[in-house]
């Protein structure tokens, strides 16, 4: 959509704290001013991966300088627990611990220093016990976190036996750790009365206030939750950002003072959960074009000790397992496994990405066994229009672009010219191999649980025509705020410098589901929309009446209202209307209309709409050293009717990076005691700049107005395009594919070590 002239709407405007963020001003959780008396809080983490607690000796730690308080379970004077879905695990061990890393006890004390010291010198005393360490010996055990879940459609046993070829393969998927620049915190401040004010970096405040009443023994009303932004949150602050804020409150309650939990870097990874990784088994029937006959997947996930929101991850993990292609005899088995590490937990695309990792290999392996390309075979499976555009969960696709996508990147990147001056390349070069790759995105939006598809706003118009805006959704970076408030302004007719962009706060807008499923301005969007509507109508209503116009003939446009043959600024009318006391102010609400979901037979509509991409990647490897460099990217996305492309589109850079970082770079090790060995950026390589392909070409689809009615028929961009990243995976993939060893047993995290095993494992 062309931005249309003194609209808010489609421009290409700075997210609303760039300038702040620039000169760092911008007020994240720990530059809030700090109340007098505050204590700052360290947590005392269990050393073993599981074990039996035999005692807990906090002598030297309540003893050592500075150290006011410490808290353990039995202090906690209501709900031990910090799982937010399945009341599961304790925020604190009682017993028994689960995991090296597991809270045992908070420590409070005058600095974050003297905190942290003390966390060290306590004396706890354990009987180990036998952990379980990985998801297969997990599923040997039987040892899962919620039932093992099966989807099938048509017959894809007889399928298999009955196709012209079949393959099988086991596939190591390794997990992500969030690496939010800002790490877990929450700062606690009592209020009077037994009121609890609880500063949070969470993507969801509704349920931190839940979560520290249900700890602190008190009720919803009590408990005030806001945050103003998070540094970054990629689903790491969905469900467990609660843990940190109860502990915070816990201790509030217990001292009577201020308390500040900070998680440093390494504690951080070390505590709390990541993106889950998998083990996947598959099973293909397919003819000679490359069209997939059936399929069975294996997925078995881990969890680690508890269920947090592994339920509906791996359910977004058997949704997604077909990205873009028509499945028709289909048998996905789903294992959520219980592992002695870390309860994993939302990351961009929450289980989805695991999922299409999954097809997409399946695509690429069936490519190199016919001797195609692998594009011709993604071609042969995408879904129809208007036949085989029915889904394994039932829902019939009604936006299907996929296939026009493509056919555009195809030709913008140059693929095919490209595809042959890359093996024009390789046959000359015999050390230094290239690889290119070309992989879609389709992507289901809604939160996949119905009742989660709600969103409240609250907006207050003043008497000099400026606005105040709140809605339920959070700011993590995204531009959720930005996107909101160009809707306000558009409502309304004025710029968005008229509206301050208020912090989410569970006081004024109250029971909002996470900012989460990508789903923020779709949903806040719509919800804020409708507050400034009815402003907007009562405001239309008494100019009509004031000034004896047809309601027809007023309009609200760029600070100007125009009614009938006169016009006054949109701040004199305001004045007006108060005299005539009308009220300015309003909340909005609005709920994702066509859904519906039973999560017994996994069928129905998940999903108002999927959101479409494609990226091409090309790549250099060295064949003797397994080093690689990302050379090219080129990306086209579709975001519907942009809200503001320039957030978009930064989205989508970020996604691509962040996905390809996932399978090339990010690997997370364990020892044999359970301990994670990476837990800080010496260790655990997130992308830099450095790594950014020096060609990077990204546009978003144009004139791609969404089929569905959201907010200014856009589409939802936060996490569908993580999964562009898949294309580099499968480029590199390419890139060392010889005749000897034409399918790579390449593993992700595609690291230098791991594409040295591919190469040589097939010398072996
Ligand atoms: N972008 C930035 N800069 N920082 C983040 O933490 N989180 C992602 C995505 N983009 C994230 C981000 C995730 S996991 C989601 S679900 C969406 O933003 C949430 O915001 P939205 O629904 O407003 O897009
Ligand atoms: N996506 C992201 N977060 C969620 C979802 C989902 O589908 N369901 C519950 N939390
Ligand atoms: Mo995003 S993983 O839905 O917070």
């Amino acid at each position: 959509m062309a931005a249309k002239p003194n609209k808010a709407v489609g421009q290409a405007l700075p997210h609303d704290s760039a300038h702040l963020h620039v000169c760092g001003s911008a007020a994240y959780t720990d530059d809030l001013p700090e109340p007098r008396d505050l204590l700052h809080l360290a947590v005392g983490m269990s050393s073993k991966a599981h074990a039996k607690i035999d005692s807990i000796d906090l002598q030297d730690v309540l003893s050592a300088e500075g150290v006011v308080s410490t808290c353990v379970a039995a202090d906690i004077p209501g709900d031990n627990n910090c799982g937010t879905i399945i009341a599961d695990e304790p925020l604190l061990a009682v017993k028994h611990v689960e995991f090296a890393g597991q809270p045992v006890f908070a420590v409070a004390a005058e600095t974050v220093d003297q905190a942290r010291k003390a966390a060290r010198l306590a004396n706890i005393a354990y009987t180990e016990l036998e952990p379980i360490l990985d998801p297969l010996s997990a599923v040997e055990k039987q040892s899962f976190v919620l039932p093992t879940e099966t989807l099938q459609r048509g017959e894809a046993e007889s399928a298999l036996s009955d196709a012209p070829h079949r393959l099988q393969r086991r596939l190591d998927l390794g997990g992500q750790d969030q690496f939010y620049l800002e790490g877990h915190i929450a700062m606690a401040i009592p209020e009077e009365d037994g009121g609890l004010l609880v500063y949070s970096s969470t993507q969801h405040p509704d349920e931190v206030q839940r979560m520290v009443a249900h700890a602190t023994r008190k009720e919803a009303k009590d408990v005030v939750c806001i945050c103003r932004r998070m540094g970054g949150a990629f689903g790491g602050k969905e469900s467990q950002a609660a843990t940190i804020a109860c502990l915070a409150a816990l201790m509030t309650v217990k001292t009577g003072r201020a308390c500040k939990l900070r998680l440093d870097r390494d504690v951080d990874m070390i505590m709390t959960g990541k993106r889950h990784d998998f083990v996947i088994d598959y099973d293909v029937g397919f003819d000679d074009a490359g069209r997939i006959q059936g399929v069975d997947f294996m997925f078995a996930s881990r969890c680690g000790i508890s269920a947090d929101l592994s339920g509906p991850i791996n359910d977004r993990t058997m949704f997604h397992c077909d990205n873009a292609y028509f499945l028709e005899n289909v048998k996905i088995v789903s294992h959520r496994c219980k592992t002695n590490t870390v309860s994993n937990t939302a990351f961009r695309g929450f289980g989805g990405p695991q999922g299409m990792y999954a097809i997409e290999y399946v695509i690429d392996d069936i490519a190199r066994t016919l001797g195609k390309d692998p594009l011709e075979v993604r071609r042969q499976n995408f879904y129809g229009i208007g036949e085989r555009d029915t889904t394994h969960y039932q829902q019939t696709i009604e936006d299907n672009i996929v296939a026009d996508i493509v056919d555009k990147l195809e030709a913008d990147s140059k693929y095919q010219k490209r595809r042959t001056a890359v093996g024009n390349f390789n046959a000359r070069s015999s050390i230094l191999k290239r690889g290119i790759a070309l992989t879609p995105v389709k992507f289901g939006i809604s939160f996949t649980a119905t009742h989660l598809n709600q969103a409240g706003a609250l907006v207050h118009v003043y008497r000099d025509g400026t606005v105040h805006l709140n809605h339920g959704g959070t700011e993590m970076g995204q531009g959720l705020y930005i996107k909101v408030a160009q809707v306000v302004a558009d409502e309304f007719g004025i710029g968005v410098d008229r509206i301050r962009i208020n912090a989410a706060d569970t006081s004024r807008v109250p029971n909002a589901s996470a900012t989460a499923a990508s789903s923020g301005s779709d949903m806040n969007g719509k919800a804020a929309q409708n507050a400034a509507a009815k402003i907007r109508r009562r405001l239309t209503e008494f100019a009509a009446r004031h000034f004896n116009v047809a309601e027809a003939l007023i309009d609200f446009h760029g600070g100007i209202v125009t009614v009938g043959e006169q016009t006054l600024s949109f701040g004199d009318l305001v004045q007006l209307a108060w005299i005539d006391r009308v009220s300015m102010s309003a909340t909005g609400f609005y709920k994702t209309p066509k859904i519906h979901y039973d999560r017994e037979t996994f069928s129905g509509r998940p999903f108002l709409y999927y959101a479409y991409g494609a990226a091409v990647s090309e790549v250099i490897v060295d064949t003797l050293t397994g080093e690689y460099r990302l050379l090219r990217a080129d990306i086209l996305h579709d975001c519907g009717d942009s809200l503001n492309p320039a957030i978009d589109l930064g989205q989508v850079e970020g996604g691509f990076i962040q996905g390809v970082g996932w399978l090339t770079s990010e690997e997370l090790c364990w020892n044999d005691a359970g301990e994670l060995t990476t837990h800080g950026p010496s260790t655990y390589k997130i992308p830099t700049c450095s790594d950014l392909p020096p060609d990077f070409r990204v546009s978003l689809l144009q004139n791609a107005r969404n089929v569905e009615d959201t907010i200014y028929r856009s589409k939802a961009v936060g996490e569908p395009p993580l999964m562009l990243g898949l294309s580099a995976f499968h480029a590199i993939r390419d890139a060392i594919a010889t005749d000897d060893n034409p399918m790579p047993d390449l593993q992700a995290p595609a690291t230098p070590e791991a594409v040295l095993n591919a190469i040589e494992g097939a010398a072996k």
